[in-house]
C-alpha cells in the first residue's frame, strides 16, 4: 500500500516536472552565412517573398506594406525597411525574424533569416 502510494507520487512529480519542459518554445537559431558567399537577392531572397505567396498573400501591390511582389519588393525594401549603417536593425529583418518577441504573421526559417541579413550586409544590391 504505501509503496504503490510513493510509486504514484513519484510519477505524479515526473509528469510535473516534463510538462515545464513541454511548454518550452524552442527559438529558431540563426545560422552564420560565411562572408564570402554572395547572396542573390533575385535567386535567394525575392523568393522567400513570393514562393507560395509565402509574403506576398498579404504583402502584394495594393496590399499591406510593404509591398513585397517580384516587381516592387527591392525598390520599396531598399527605401524604408533596410537600415544600411544597422543592418540587424532593419525592419525586413526583424518584423519577421523567428526570434521576435512579437511573432509575425509569417516568420522565417533560420535559414532566411540568415540570407536576409546577409544579403543586406552585402550592401542590399539589386542582384
Ligand atoms: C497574414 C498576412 C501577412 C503575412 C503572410 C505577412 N505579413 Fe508582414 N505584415 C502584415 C501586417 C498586417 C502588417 C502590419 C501590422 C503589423 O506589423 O503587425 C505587417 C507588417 C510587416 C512589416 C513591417 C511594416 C512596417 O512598415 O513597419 C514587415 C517588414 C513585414 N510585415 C514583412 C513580412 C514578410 C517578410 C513576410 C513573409 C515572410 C510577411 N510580412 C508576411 C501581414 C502579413
Amino acid at each position: 500500500m504505501k509503496k504503490s502510494l510513493f510509486l504514484s507520487l513519484v510519477t505524479v512529480m515526473m509528469l510535473a516536472m516534463s510538462g515545464c519542459y513541454y511548454d518550452w518554445i524552442v527559438p529558431e537559431t540563426i545560422p552564420e552565412i560565411p562572408v564570402d558567399e554572395e547572396i542573390s537577392f533575385s535567386v535567394q531572397i525575392l523568393p522567400i517573398f513570393t514562393t507560395g505567396n509565402n509574403c506576398t498573400s498579404c504583402h502584394r501591390t495594393g496590399g499591406t506594406s510593404p509591398d513585397l511582389s517580384a516587381g516592387n519588393a527591392f525598390a520599396v525594401i531598399t527605401g524604408n525597411y533596410i537600415n544600411q549603417a544597422n543592418p540587424e536593425q532593419s525592419k525586413i529583418y526583424t518584423v519577421p525574424s523567428p526570434l521576435a518577441a512579437k511573432q509575425h504573421f509569417k516568420v522565417y526559417t533560420g535559414e532566411q533569416a540568415a540570407l536576409v541579413l546577409a544579403w543586406i550586409k552585402q550592401g542590399a544590391k539589386n542582384n
